[in-house]
Parts: structure tokens; C-alpha cells; sequence
């Protein structure tokens, strides 16, 4: 039924207007995807008209580019192999990675200039290859032009493999938010290259384990186990546990958008957002030196022993969380947590308030009762959450 008529009297009528759409799309992990001989790339640009010449920009992660100066060429030589369907009708275009991009709007116009004058269409692309930071701006561009342009991800970092780029939000920062402006919108295709991690610098390839250690910790204790089962191998980055960690986090996050029943978060709950309330607000009070990720294992830690504090997760098990992100490789404290407004307030609690502003609704908070059982509440206490930062200090000194 289209619609459904609800009311009618002499001078109102209403009709309940409701549709819904389905969404698909793959999710590919590969190896050396720009080979010529490795058909993911042009399987996801063709699948939907196979015969088709498909019209592509390409935007690119310049940190990524710094890292491997061969890729230029790689993406150009592959064009020209599979000449027939796809029609590059740009060199690839250097972005600023990371925070950069989303912290000045011109970057979003400046790609939307060259999607107009390239004439793409919404039947054409907006490809990705970068860090997560260049795949959100890059997807609200995407989402934007033409009211949405096919925007495929290919995602170069551990924490936009395992997490963001699986992910149907988009957005760059304003007014000091981060996230302002942006989008929910499913990509066309996530295609991951595994060899793409290999080239990052240590620090990025700690960070993304963050996502992994947090899906684990609020969705499956299975999961956790492994994660601490082969520490060793992930602090040296051995390339099967990090291939096996990477997509097993983006299975997780997938299930939830998939079949958690709200991929567009119109709720008020933002389950897949454990320790996140005090990661964004510590990446803004430290100006984005602390990465995303860096931010997420300190709010993973804080809210393990938040937990233990308000009475929900057994005492010990915060410790055991510590122990595996720090031999990960993360440190559990940052000085900007002990930072205050003027008013002499911890500056970090008004990142409960900008999480709720972020939503709308009551404010929900997931936290833990177990490992893998994340449970949700609606409020936090300022004097524990101040308890929990003192704890991480005390900790980080021994
Ligand atoms: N949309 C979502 O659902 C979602 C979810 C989580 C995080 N995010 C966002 O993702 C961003 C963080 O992404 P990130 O952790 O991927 O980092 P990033 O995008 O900030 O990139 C980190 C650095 O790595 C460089 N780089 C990228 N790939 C490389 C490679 N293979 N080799 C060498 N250098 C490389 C970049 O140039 C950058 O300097 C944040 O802005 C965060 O808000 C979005
Ligand atoms: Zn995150």
C-alpha cells in the first residue's frame, strides 16, 4: 500500500505516506587491488551494467600517496587495461589526509568543482582511496552533488578497513563539531586492500585497533578472546592476524547496521559508539593530535572502569581491558583529561552533552556489563566519571 488514509474530516485529510528502500552493497577484501589481473575494482564499478563505460573520478589520500609513490601510476595503468569500462577522466586527485580535509570547508567544494567539471553524473563515481577523514568528506561530496553520485570506498587504513568504511555516514567538521555536516548514505562498493596497511606508519595501525578491541567489547567476548589470544601477533602487525582482526571488526560492525534495526540512527542510541563520547570530545580539546583512534582506546578504558565503578561489570575486568590495549601498543592517558573550563568544570564531561546534541533524544551511553554485553544508560555521574580519569592516571604512573 502507498499510503494509508488516516483522518478525514471537512477540511483536513491525511495520508500516512510510507515506502522503504532497499540498500546493497559489496563488501570486498582483496589484495594489490589496482593489478591489473585483479578484477574487484571493475566488478563493483560494472555490476549493475556490465557492458557500460563507467565514468570515474578518482580522489586520493596524499599521505597515502607520500607512502607509496608508485600508486599514481598503478591506478593509471589499470585504467588504461580496463580502458573499455572504465573512462578516468582525471589523473587521480590529491586531498589533504586526514583531520585536514574535514577541518575547512573549501576541500568539499573544491572536489564538488571537480565532479562538475568532469560531468559526472549519478550514474558516474566518486572514488575514494584514503584514510577514514578523506572517505568522509569525500562521501559527502558524493552525496551531495546531484543529490548523490555513486561513491565507491576504498579504505587505506586499519581503522577505515575494520570500521568507518563499512559505514553508511559521511561528514566533515564545523563550528568546532565534529561531524557537523554530513550525511547517511550507503557507498556503492568498500573494496579493502589488505596491502594498503602495510605501508602505514605504526602509530595508524595501532590506532585502528581501537574499533577492533570495542566491537569485541560491546558485541562478542569470542572475539575479545582472540583479540588477546594473539596479542603478540597484532603488536607486530603479522599480517594474517591483522587480515583476520580487520575483518572480523568490519563483519561486526556490518551486523549491526545491517540488522541492528536503526543503520540510520534515528533512536536516540548509538550502539556501535562504546567509549566515544569522551574519544571525540579528547580529539577536539587536543586539537586532533590525539587520533581517532587513540581517542577511542582512552574512552574505552575510562568507561571499562566507569563501569566497574556504577556497579555493572565485574572489578578485574577493566584491568584486563587496559592491559590488552596497552600491549596493543596504546597509551591510556592523555593530560587533556584533566583539562578544565572556566567555570572549573572537567572540560571533557561536556562531551556528553555534545554526544546528545549530536542525536537529539535522551542521552544513551553504552557501557558494559560483561565482555562482549555492551548495555545502555541514560545517565552518567559526573563524580565517577571523575573517579575514572583518576583512576587512568594513577594507573599510567605505575
Ligand atoms: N563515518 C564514520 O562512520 C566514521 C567512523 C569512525 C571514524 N570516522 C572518521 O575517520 C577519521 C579517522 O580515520 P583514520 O583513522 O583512517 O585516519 P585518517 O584518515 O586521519 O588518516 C591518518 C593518516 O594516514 C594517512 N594514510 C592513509 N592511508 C595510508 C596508508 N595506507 N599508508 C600511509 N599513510 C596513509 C593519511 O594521509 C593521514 O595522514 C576521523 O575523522 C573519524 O571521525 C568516521
Ligand atoms: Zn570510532
Amino acid at each position: 500500500m502507498a499510503h494509508q488514509k488516516l483522518q478525514i474530516s471537512d477540511d483536513t485529510t491525511t495520508h500516512l505516506q510510507r515506502f522503504s528502500v532497499q540498500f546493497e552493497f559489496p563488501v570486498c577484501f582483496t589484495e594489490n587491488l589496482f593489478d591489473p589481473h585483479n578484477p574487484t575494482l571493475i566488478d563493483a564499478l560494472c555490476r549493475l551494467e556490465p557492458e557500460k563505460q563507467h565514468k570515474a573520478v578518482i580522489f586520493l589520500d596524499d599521505g597515502l600517496s607520500r607512502a607509496r609513490p608508485d600508486l599514481i601510476l598503478a591506478i593509471k595503468s589499470y585504467a588504461a587495461h580496463h580502458a573499455r569500462r572504465i573512462d578516468l577522466v582525471a589523473d587521480p586527485v590529491l586531498v589533504p589526509g586526514g583531520e585536514k580535509i574535514k577541518s575547512e570547508l573549501h576541500f568539499v567544494e573544491q572536489m564538488q568543482q571537480t565532479l562538475y567539471d568532469h560531468r559526472i553524473d549519478r550514474h558516474s563515481y566518486a572514488i575514494a582511496i584514503g584514510g577514514g577523514a578523506v572517505l568522509d568528506a569525500v562521501g559527502l561530496v558524493a552525496a551531495t552533488t546531484h543529490r548523490g553520485v555513486r561513491h565507491v570506498r576504498i579504505p587505506t587504513t586499519v581503522l577505515s578497513q575494520n570500521d568507518s568504511g563499512v559505514g553508511v555516514k559521511n561528514g566533515v567538521n564545523l563550528y568546532g563539531a565534529k561531524n557537523y555536516i554530513g550525511t547517511f548514505a550507503p557507498p556503492f562498493a568498500v573494496l579493502n586492500d589488505l596491502a594498503f596497511i602495510m605501508d602505514l606508519g605504526e602509530r595508524d595501525k595501532i590506532a585502528g585497533m581501537a574499533e577492533a578491541v570495542k566491537v569485541a567489547l560491546i558485541r562478542d567476548g569470542v572475539f575479545f578472546d582472540w583479540l588477546e589470544q594473539n596479542a603478540e601477533r597484532l603488536a607486530v602487525f603479522e599480517k594474517s592476524a591483522m587480515a583476520t582482526m580487520i575483518r572480523r571488526c568490519a563483519e561486526l560492525h556490518m551486523r549491526q547496521i545491517g540488522h541492528g534495526g536503526d543503520p540510520f540512527e534515528f533512536g536516540s542510541a548509538r550502539p556501535l559508539d562504546y567509549g566515544h563520547w569522551s574519544a571525540h570530545k579528547l580529539e577536539i580539546l587536543t586539537r586532533y593530535h590525539v587520533r581517532h583512534g587513540e581517542a577511542v582506546a582512552i574512552g574505552i578504558a575510562l568507561d571499562a572502569r566507569y563501569s566497574v565503578l556504577s556497579g555493572l561489570l565485574e572489578a578485574g575486568q577493566e584491568d584486563r581491558i587496559c592491559f590488552l590495549l596497552e600491549f596493543l601498543g596504546f597509551k591510556l592517558w592523555h593530560p587533556s583529561l584533566e583539562s578544565r573550563n572556566q567555570e572549573g568544570e572537567l572540560a571533557i564531561l561536556k562531551g556528553l552533552q555534545d554526544f546528545r546534541e549530536h542525536l537529539g533524544g535522551e542521552l544513551t551511553i553504552t557501557l558494559l556489563s560483561g565482555i562482549g554485553v555492551g548495555v545502555e544508560v541514560n545517565e552518567m555521574r559526573d563524580d565517577l566519571v571523575a573517579q575514572s580519569i583518576n583512576w587512568l592516571k594513577t594507573r599510567q604512573q605505575h
